[in-house]
């Protein structure tokens, strides 16, 4: 067991230092020929990089094509899912979010891309995910959803949908955001696992390179939830997060933990300026 993980972490450190480099396209993303959507941007202040690169510019023309297409695109099926979870009235109060929030494509405009968000209450940043669980819980008297479990993929894939083509930018001055981004970064540069790699191992020193099969991207977030032709489905952010943890070969801290709260808000702030391109296809 020891000498095949050995070799495994060999063979990716092997994969890495003699892999190919590729650039990412030149090219546009204008979903339906009407959405415009930043796939670059300058990156902000005391950023590794100069200019911040979605995941879509790293996929193949066939990928691609998927996301630029809403007819075509597999997860807009989740989206429709997402709007009939927002209707549908649930819990001991009798209300669905519509009773409260109305038509989303109002309510919700743009709110997907300045998550996570400082939640005073509990003294921590919230993603989407966890504000539906909140209004589940103190507003519908309905149960909280468990990680990746009834209407919250749909829901916050719905949800972020509604930002669709907005940069990102998140508020770090708000209560104890800050922190949390310190937190993140030091997560985002610390080895782990067997194969001793940390997620800028990949995704800063080696974005660009192929792993296997795979073009290394920045590992941006902007496009979550997202399809993964891989999978046949929908993706959450704290899913793809572990999965690259898992494939250190390190322990998996918990969706929703203070480590992957943490890593997502400095990811997010990693990917400001870079439309929302929720649901993205991958592959
Ligand atoms: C009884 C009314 C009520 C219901 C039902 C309700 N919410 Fe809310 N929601 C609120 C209020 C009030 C706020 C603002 C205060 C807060 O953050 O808790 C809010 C905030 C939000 C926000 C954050 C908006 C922002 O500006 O950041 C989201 C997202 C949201 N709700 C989604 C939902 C979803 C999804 C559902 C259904 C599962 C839902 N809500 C059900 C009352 C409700
Ligand atoms: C062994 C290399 C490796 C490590 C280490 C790694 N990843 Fe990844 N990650 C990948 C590969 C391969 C992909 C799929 C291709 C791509 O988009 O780069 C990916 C994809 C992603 C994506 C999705 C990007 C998109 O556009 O869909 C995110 C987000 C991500 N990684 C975040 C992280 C974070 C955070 C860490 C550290 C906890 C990390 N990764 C560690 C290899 C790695």
């Amino acid at each position: 067991m020891r000498k095949f993980i050995f070799m495994a972490g060999t063979a990716v450190a092997l994969a890495l230092a003699g892999a190919a480099v590729a650039e990412p396209v030149d090219e546009k993303l204008v979903i339906d020929g009407e959405i415009e959507i930043v796939t670059k941007a300058k990156a902000p202040e005391g950023h590794p990089f100069d200019e911040v690169l979605s995941g879509w510019l790293f996929r193949t023309a066939e990928t691609r094509a998927l996301e630029a297409d809403s007819f075509i695109n597999p997860a807009m099926l989740t989206v429709e899912d997402g709007e009939r979870v927002w209707n549908t009235v649930e819990g001991t109060e009798g209300k669905s979010c519509a009773s409260c929030h109305g038509n989303a494509a109002e309510s919700m405009k743009d709110i997907g891309a300045h998550y996570p968000k400082w939640d005073a209450a509990t003294n921590r940043p919230v993603n989407i995910e966890l504000q539906i669980n909140k209004c589940r819980e103190e507003r519908m008297g309905a149960e909280a959803y468990a990680f990746d479990k009834g209407g919250q993929r749909p829901l916050t894939t719905y949800i972020k949908y509604q930002a669709l083509g907005t940069p990102v930018s998140i508020d770090l001055s708000q209560g104890e955001m800050q922190k949390w981004w310190d937190t993140g970064k030091d997560l985002y540069y610390t080895r782990t696992g067997q194969l001793n790699l940390s997620c800028a191992s990949c995704h800063e020193v080696n974005a660009g390179k192929y792993i296997r099969a795979d073009h290394l991207s920045q590992g941006q977030v902007n496009g979550f939830p997202l399809y993964r032709l891989k999978n046949q489905g929908i993706v959450s952010l704290h899913n793809r997060f572990r999965g690259c943890i898992r494939d250190t070969r390190a322990e998996m801290p918990k969706a929703f933990s203070d480590e992957l709260m943490a890593l997502e808000v400095y990811v997010t702030w990693r990917g400001t300026g870079l439309s929302v391109e929720t649901p993205a296809v991958r592959h």
